[in-house]
């Protein structure tokens, strides 16, 4: 077994390529209808969602632009505690702009909750989210969030822009981890 092998490090396959396709394409096209006629902006918040904006905003058929952050969260260890520091900020003045944040995963939610608020409050006309994946069961804060791919197990989950410990980014499925992994 070669142990630069990507596929000998998956344990099971959650989402495939096509599967991820045709949920782009079906979000896409609902994003598409609901801003109808209006210049929306995509946020992408690195690094995470760099493949929903890359396969996302090629999908959606009207004119949108495109800005990214990168947001840390402290917390202790791998959770989340809601007090987010900026380390890139957006280039784009959002007064009176509708905002999609664009994100790959929500968990406890909090880091988004507070995007979203940090986003209001610079005069954006709305700012809405739409993420791939979210957990319901970790889910610690009644954040709106108006489009989600599908709701999932609280498990750890990587591929298609989700790392562990910043590898498997590239992979194009949604996978679970072989415990080999993590020891
Ligand atoms: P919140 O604030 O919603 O944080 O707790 C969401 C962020 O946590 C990371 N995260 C994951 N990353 N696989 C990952 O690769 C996962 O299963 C996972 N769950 C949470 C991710 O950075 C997300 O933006
Ligand atoms: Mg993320």
């Amino acid at each position: 077994m070669d142990a630069n092998d990507v596929q000998n490090d998956i344990k099971h396959v959650l989402f495939s390529k096509e599967e991820i396709d045709a949920k782009i394409k079906e979000l896409a096209a609902q994003i598409d209808k609901d801003y109808k006629g209006k210049d929306v902006l995509l946020v992408g918040v690195l690094k995470g969602a760099i493949m929903v904006v890359a396969d996302l905003s090629r999908a959606l058929k009207a004119h949108y632009t495109m800005d990214w952050m990168a947001v840390s969260s402290y917390g202790s260890g791998t959770k989340s505690s809601g007090v987010v520091r900026i380390l890139k900020d957006l280039d784009t003045d959002l007064t009176g702009r509708d905002v999609l944040i664009v994100e790959d995963i929500i968990d406890s939610g909090l880091t988004l909750k507070w995007l979203q608020q940090n986003l209001v409050s610079r005069g954006a006309a709305s700012v809405e989210i739409c993420t791939l994946l979210r957990k319901p069961k970790s889910v610690k804060t009644d954040v709106d969030v108006k489009y989600v791919g599908w709701d999932i197990e609280p498990e750890f989950v990587v591929g298609y822009g989700l790392d562990f410990a910043e590898r498997y980014r590239n992979l194009d499925c949604i996978v679970t981890l072989a415990p080999h992994v993590y020891s």
